[in-house]
């Protein structure tokens, strides 16, 4: 299920767009985030995580036709994969995963998770979002 309208752009405006750390997406369902990202941001590196594979071949299309430079969309587990030190990462999971999202934080990172909280960690801000779910965006900062 992608973010609703009104949460990516809660999400797209806790992103500086002259941020020139990396941003990760864990999980990037059909695209519509990461190209927002991408969109946005358009001197950072965008990296996209996503597993299933009808949504990441979607993804791919869409990329086919819009070619952001900064955006790479890669079909592997994220857990698998080591991310960068004071990188910008964003996700919207599930609650199992965020408890396992923790052993591979860097260990200065920002974290911004819609509706799902890291467990035993405060949140710096909390975002209550008047969509269809009543999202809420946690953002955590650790420096
Ligand atoms: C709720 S969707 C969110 C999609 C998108 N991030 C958004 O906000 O619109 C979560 C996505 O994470 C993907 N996912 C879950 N665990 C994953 C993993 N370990 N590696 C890569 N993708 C994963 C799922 O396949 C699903 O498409």
């Amino acid at each position: 299920m992608p973010s609703s309208n009104k949460s990516r752009e809660a999400i797209l405006n806790l992103i500086d767009e002259e941020t020139s750390n990396i941003i990760y997406e864990l999980g990037s369902g059909w695209g519509n985030l990461a190209f927002a990202l991408a969109k946005k941001c358009k001197n950072t590196q965008v990296i996209a995580y996503e597993l299933s594979p009808v949504p990441y071949a979607f993804s791919k299309a869409l990329h086919f036709i819009f070619r952001y430079k900064n955006l790479t969309l890669l079909r592997k587990d994220f857990f698998r994969k080591r991310l960068e030190n004071n990188s910008t990462i964003v996700c919207y999971l599930y609650p199992k995963a965020m408890e396992k999202i923790r052993t591979i934080l860097p260990t200065q990172h920002r974290l911004i998770s819609n509706t799902f909280t890291l467990p035993q960690v405060l949140p710096s801000q909390e975002f209550h979002i008047e969509d269809l779910y009543s999202s809420t965006i946690f953002l955590y900062n650790q420096s």
